[in-house]
């Protein structure tokens, strides 16, 4: 399972990425928003920045939302960086565009995806990732993870390439749900990464142990 971290905050990055355990980071037009990266140069400067502390993918999302747009906008994207894989919304002239740039050998990230039906869209488009949003559906009193099981007996179901990757994951136990359920990759805050070393029984023995060794030396 890869772990990707959701934000677009280069502290909290670093942070992950020095924990050794990042396979890449999601970002959004409201993550770079909350940083406060506007404007254009400066966006595409901040994946830059983003690209050269990570190993892995770093998803960046076009604004356009017709086709022509989104093709100018997502071949500007690809071409920053090897890492950049071009974030598409689910919509019509979006599932063109990821057809287009699978053609054209551009790695895409399907978003706002919220049905398995618009899954198995992007699969048929190509799309090198489809990011069902759980946290939103649970929002609304939907079972997020309900989700992400239906699209993986789809996309098992036929061999799509597609990797799942949960998004909108909020805590620990989305982590942990998503694996059981076969998600290929996990997209969410510092803290659902952190919250997984959490055990008190752990922090009792490590305490014990210490004190121990101590009586001995
Ligand atoms: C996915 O790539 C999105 O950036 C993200 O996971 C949305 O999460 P949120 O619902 O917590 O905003």
């Amino acid at each position: 399972m890869k772990f990707f971290i959701d934000t677009a905050n280069l502290d909290q990055i670093k942070e992950a990425q020095d924990l050794g355990i990042l396979d890449g980071v999601t970002t959004n037009p409201s993550l770079m928003a909350k940083e406060g990266i506007t404007g254009r140069d400066n966006i595409l400067k901040h994946y830059v920045a983003i690209c050269n502390i990570v190993d892995g993918d770093v998803s960046a999302e076009v604004i356009a939302t017709d086709f022509e747009g989104m093709v100018k906008e997502g071949e500007e994207l690809a071409g920053l960086h090897e890492q950049i894989v071009v974030k598409v919304p689910m919509i019509k002239e979006g599932i063109k565009a990821i057809k287009y740039f699978t053609d054209q050998g551009i790695r895409t990230n399907c978003t706002l995806v919220f049905s398995s039906g618009q899954a198995l869209l992007a699969a048929k488009a190509g799309a090198t990732y489809v990011s069902p949003f759980i946290g939103r559906l649970d929002d609304i009193s939907t079972d997020g993870l309900n989700l992400i099981a239906e699209i993986r007996m789809i996309y098992d179901n036929y061999g799509f390439d597609t990797e799942i990757l949960a998004a909108s994951v909020r805590h620990t136990m989305h982590v942990i749900d998503c694996a059981k359920l076969g998600a290929d990759v996990m997209t969410g805050p510092l803290s659902s990464i952190l919250g997984l070393l959490k055990h008190p029984l752990t922090d009792i023995g490590l305490e014990q142990f210490l004190a121990d060794y101590k009586k001995g030396n």
